[in-house]
């Protein structure tokens, strides 16, 4: 009897340890900066955050039984606690770079993207990123259009914390162009057709990638059987109709 007693102590305990089988443990917890429709922003009448990213990572985390929760971060603050595992992972539009892939882990990329340049809709001299030598070019922070506007010669440089903000200063004629990533472009542009369009093609090519913390390659390897498990089912197909079909 004793030894029954035993026997189950001991095997409840051991089930406390596998993941998953005890109380109270701590979710992961994914980072993004809700301010890029349609990839992840915050619902006006929910207040929500929602978009493709909230999408496919809510999927990934199904089919892997991650209990997750999202974490609404500035752009900035973001990379930095993905660099130094505040958060466990990152899902926001973010690019894979060589530079980035030094201070955290990615996911096999999940999106292909490319920079492009909106203008008012009365611009006649600006036709793509060459004419903006001698012009003001906004852009968010520490993003990968910011990277593009400082390689333009004679461009200067006006940084956003939020691109929001960049794309309203456009629209006042406070600055002359925006550079950022294409999907979110023409989101803005459809959204405020009357005063902005795109001007050119986008001209990089990039690929969106779930950021993980490098001391986590166990939940990198989770996120990265999910989301082949998700794209084998037809999900990023999905998606790109439901967030970006009418662009
Ligand atoms: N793709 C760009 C980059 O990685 C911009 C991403 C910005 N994402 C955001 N949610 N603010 O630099």
């Amino acid at each position: 009897m004793k030894r029954l007693f035993w026997c189950v102590l001991i095997g409840l305990m051991l089930l406390a340890m596998v993941p998953g089988c005890s109380q109270g443990e701590a979710k992961i917890r994914i980072a993004t900066d809700a301010t890029w429709p349609p990839f992840e922003y915050v619902d006006e009448e929910t207040m929500e955050i929602v978009g493709f990213d909230i999408d496919l990572m809510t999927a990934i985390a199904e089919k892997e039984d991650l209990d997750i929760e999202f974490v609404n971060v500035a752009w900035d603050p973001l990379l930095a606690g993905v660099a130094q595992c505040q958060y466990d992972a990152a899902i926001s539009s973010i690019t894979i770079t060589f530079e980035r892939a030094e201070a955290m882990l990615f996911s096999d990329p999940y999106f292909a993207a490319g920079q492009i340049v909106t203008v008012r809709i009365d611009n006649t001299d600006i036709a793509d990123k060459d004419d903006l030598g001698g012009k003001v070019v906004g852009a968010q922070l520490g993003t990968t259009g910011a990277m593009e506007v400082e390689k333009i010669a004679g461009a200067t440089l006006k940084s956003y914390d939020e691109i929001g903000l960049a794309y309203q200063d456009l629209m006042n004629g406070q600055i002359d162009a925006v550079i950022a990533d294409n999907p979110l472009a023409l989101e803005y542009v459809g959204k405020n057709s009357d005063k902005l369009k795109t001007a050119g093609e986008a001209f990089t090519s990039e690929f969106y990638g779930i950021a993980v913390c490098k001391d986590n390659p166990e939940l990198l390897a989770k996120i990265n059987s999910g989301l082949a498990a998700v794209k084998a089912e037809g999900l990023i197909e999905e998606l790109v109709d439901k967030w970006l079909g009418s662009q």
